[in-house]
């Protein structure tokens, strides 16, 4: 089970300054609520990622706040001269504060650079083709993160007709298996042709169909790839447009997913991402 913490909207008032006191750091990290239904091994290996330097999203930083300010608790709260909680819940407060700085978490949407298959969200989109037996991509560092029990629950997803599990523009929901992540929501984007042969609407269907499915599940947080944007040839900045208005109409109209991740495999991808973030 992973961190089911709903990762809302947060503004850069909300969070203490850098010159902060202890107290007020602690205030902010108790604002993070929802560590009941958490996974306290989840937010430990997280918690860890941090403390050697590893990048987190900003959905994972607040997460790694959370757990070190239940740890400080269960310290007896000292706050001695040295004291290595609190100087890491600060240092995670000006990670945060940064973060917001440039823009991130618009309504619980957020760009982040790296790999997919290492967040600790409650779901991760797969970009899949029909047959849905792995590939390539993101496809295949899904499937090899996950482990072989992702191709067997796949397989066992009814084939709609001859060779095909999930059309293109729909979502089939797996678990998680060996991802830090409990789910995979497997959507299928279209082959660019283009640009004349509905294109737009099917990528946008996929995202819809992969934030219904994720919601239907019980998701609060969910991260996608640049969906058809790789091996399918989609032009990067025109599918982060789909994507950022995709997902933001939804949030606009449904509780859940509350935290969404755009993830970008690459300095480039990530500029086109925050690009399509600014308003
Ligand atoms: N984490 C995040 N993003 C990734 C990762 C990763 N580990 N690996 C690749 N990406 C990015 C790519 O850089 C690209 O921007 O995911 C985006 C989507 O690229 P593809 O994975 O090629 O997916 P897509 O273009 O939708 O093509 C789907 O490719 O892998 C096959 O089986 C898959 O047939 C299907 C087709």
């Amino acid at each position: 089970m992973t961190p089911a913490l709903a990762s809302a909207a947060l503004t850069p008032d909300q969070v203490p300054g850098p010159e902060a006191s202890s107290p007020a750091v602690l205030a902010f990290a108790l604002t993070i609520d929802g560590y009941a239904e958490a996974d306290g091994d989840a937010l430990a290996r997280l918690a860890h990622r941090w403390d050697r330097g590893d990048p987190l999203s900003l959905h994972e930083l607040r997460l790694a706040l959370f757990f070190k300010q239940r740890a400080h608790h269960d310290t007896g709260g000292t706050w001695g001269p040295t004291d290595p909680l609190m100087d890491a819940m600060v240092a995670l407060v000006a990670e945060i504060r940064q973060r917001l700085a440039r823009g991130e978490t618009a309504a619980g949407l957020e760009v982040w650079r790296g790999d997919l298959t290492t967040l600790t969200v409650d779901a991760v989109v797969n970009a899949a083709n029909e047959r849905m037996l792995g590939g390539g991509g993101v496809d295949g560092a899904v499937h090899r993160a996950a482990g072989p029990d992702l191709l067997a629950a796949c397989r066992a997803v009814p084939e709609v007709r001859p060779g095909v599990r999930c059309p293109t523009g729909e979502a089939r929901v797996t678990p998680g298996f060996r991802l830090p992540a409990r789910l995979v929501v497997h959507t299928v984007g279209p082959v660019w042709q283009g640009g004349a042969a509905g294109e737009d609407a099917a990528l946008t269907a996929a995202y819809r169909a992969a934030l219904a499915a994720a919601d239907a599940a019980g998701a609060a947080t969910v991260a996608f790839p640049a969906i058809s944007t790789g091996v399918y040839g989609f032009p990067a900045d025109r599918a982060a447009r789909i994507a950022v208005e995709t997902i933001r109409q939804w949030q606009a109209a449904h509780a859940r997913p509350a935290g969404v991740v755009l993830v970008a495999f690459d300095r480039a991808a990530e500029q086109t991402l925050r690009a399509a973030l600014r308003p």
